[in-house]
C-alpha cells in the first residue's frame, strides 16, 4: 500500500515506497512474461486517460496496464475534447468526478498541472509527464530495468547524457535515484544543463568520456526539437557529433553496462543504431518494464483508498 491519493512525483518518494513499488511491479513483469494478462486487482474500478499531449508509450502502458487489472478505461484525448471548447482543467476534472472515476491518469504540458487536478478531485491522479517538471512513472520503469539487471540500485553509477533541460524524466530519475543510493552524472550542452542541478545531487560532467568512464546505466535523453528556443545547439548534426553516444563511447562504460532510452529515439542523434540495438540495450525491456510499474503503482494506490473507505482498517 502507497499511503497517498495520488502519484505526482519522485521528488518526495521515500525508500520504502519505491521499494514497494518495484518489488510490485517485479512479480507483475514475471506474471506477464509467463502470459498472464488477466487479473482482477480493480475489477469494478474506473481508470481515465487523459492526455493533453501525444504520447505513444506512457498513454498506451497505462492502458495496458489498467486493463490487465481488470478496470474499465476511458480514453480522452484533450483535442477531441470539451478542453477545445475552452472548460478549464478544474472543470473538467470535476465533470470526471461525477462521473465516479477512481483514478485520472494525466499527462499536461504544463509543470503543476497534475497537482491542481489533485487537489481538486476525489479520484486519484497519477502524472504521467507535467511539462519539463517529473515524469514519476518513467523514472520508476527505468529504476526497475535497472535493479532486474544489477540486483540492486545501489551504488550504480548511471550517466544521463541528452536534453536534460527539458527533461521530466531525467528530475525523476535523480531524485529517485539518489533516494536509492545511486549515483547520477550528467552530461550535455551547457544550454541543456539547468542551474541547480548538482544541489540536488547530480553531478555535472565536462565530457562523455567523465560521465560514461565506469558507468553501470548509460541513459540517453530525446532532444525536445518541440521545446527548444533556437541557439540550444548549432545543428542536430553537431550535437550528434559531439554530444551523442557511440559504439566507442559506450565501450568507456562497465562490460555489464546497459543502455536505456525513455523513447521516443531521435536516431543517430542522441545514441547511434549501434548503440541503440546493442546487445546491452535493453530499450525494449523499458517497454514491458512500464507496464509492470503501471500496474504496480495503480494496485497500491488502489489498496489506499479502500483501506480509507473502510475506515482505516486493513482488509
Ligand atoms: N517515455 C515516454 O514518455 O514516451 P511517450 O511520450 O511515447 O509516452
Amino acid at each position: 500500500m502507497l499511503e497517498r491519493k495520488d502519484l505526482l512525483g519522485l521528488i518526495d518518494a521515500t525508500a520504502e515506497e519505491i521499494t514497494a513499488i518495484l518489488d510490485l511491479a517485479q512479480q507483475y513483469k514475471d506474471r506477464i512474461k509467463q502470459g498472464e494478462k488477466k487479473m482482477s486487482y480493480l475489477e469494478g474500478k474506473t481508470v481515465t486517460v487523459l492526455f493533453y499531449e501525444n504520447s505513444t508509450r506512457t498513454r498506451t502502458s497505462f492502458e495496458q496496464a489498467a486493463k490487465y487489472l481488470g478496470a474499465t478505461t476511458i480514453n480522452i484525448v484533450a483535442g477531441n475534447s470539451s478542453v477545445a471548447k475552452g472548460e478549464t482543467l478544474v472543470d473538467t476534472g470535476k465533470t470526471l468526478d461525477a462521473q465516479k472515476n477512481d483514478f485520472i491518469i494525466m499527462r499536461h504540458p504544463m509543470g503543476g498541472a497534475p497537482y491542481l487536478l489533485a487537489k481538486t478531485v476525489r479520484a486519484g491522479v497519477l502524472n504521467a509527464g507535467d511539462g519539463i517538471n517529473e515524469h514519476p512513472t518513467q523514472a520508476l520503469l527505468d529504476m526497475l530495468t535497472m535493479r532486474e539487471h544489477f540486483g540492486t540500485l545501489k551504488g550504480l553509477k548511471v550517466a544521463i547524457l541528452g536534453d536534460i533541460k527539458h527533461s521530466r524524466v531525467a528530475k525523476s530519475n535523480l531524485f529517485a535515484l539518489k533516494t536509492m543510493g545511486a549515483e547520477v552524472y550528467m552530461y550535455a550542452p551547457q544550454t541543456l544543463i539547468p542551474t541547480g542541478l548538482d544541489k540536488l545531487g547530480a553531478k555535472i560532467c565536462s565530457s562523455r568520456e567523465e560521465a560514461l568512464d565506469n558507468a553501470d546505466v548509460v541513459m540517453g535523453l530525446r532532444i525536445q526539437l518541440e521545446r527548444q528556443q533556437a541557439g540550444n545547439f548549432p545543428s542536430l548534426g553537431e550535437y550528434a557529433a559531439n554530444y551523442g553516444v557511440d559504439e566507442k563511447l559506450l565501450a568507456l562504460a562497465k562490460p555489464n553496462a546497459i543502455v536505456l532510452h525513455p523513447g521516443p529515439v531521435n536516431r543517430g542523434v542522441e545514441l547511434t543504431s549501434g548503440v541503440i540495438d546493442h546487445e546491452q540495450s535493453r530499450i525494449e525491456d523499458q517497454v514491458l518494464s512500464g507496464v509492470a510499474v503501471r500496474m504496480a503503482v495503480l494496485t497500491l494506490l488502489n489498496e489506499y483508498r479502500e483501506y480509507q473507505k473502510n475506515g482505516g482498517n486493513k482488509q
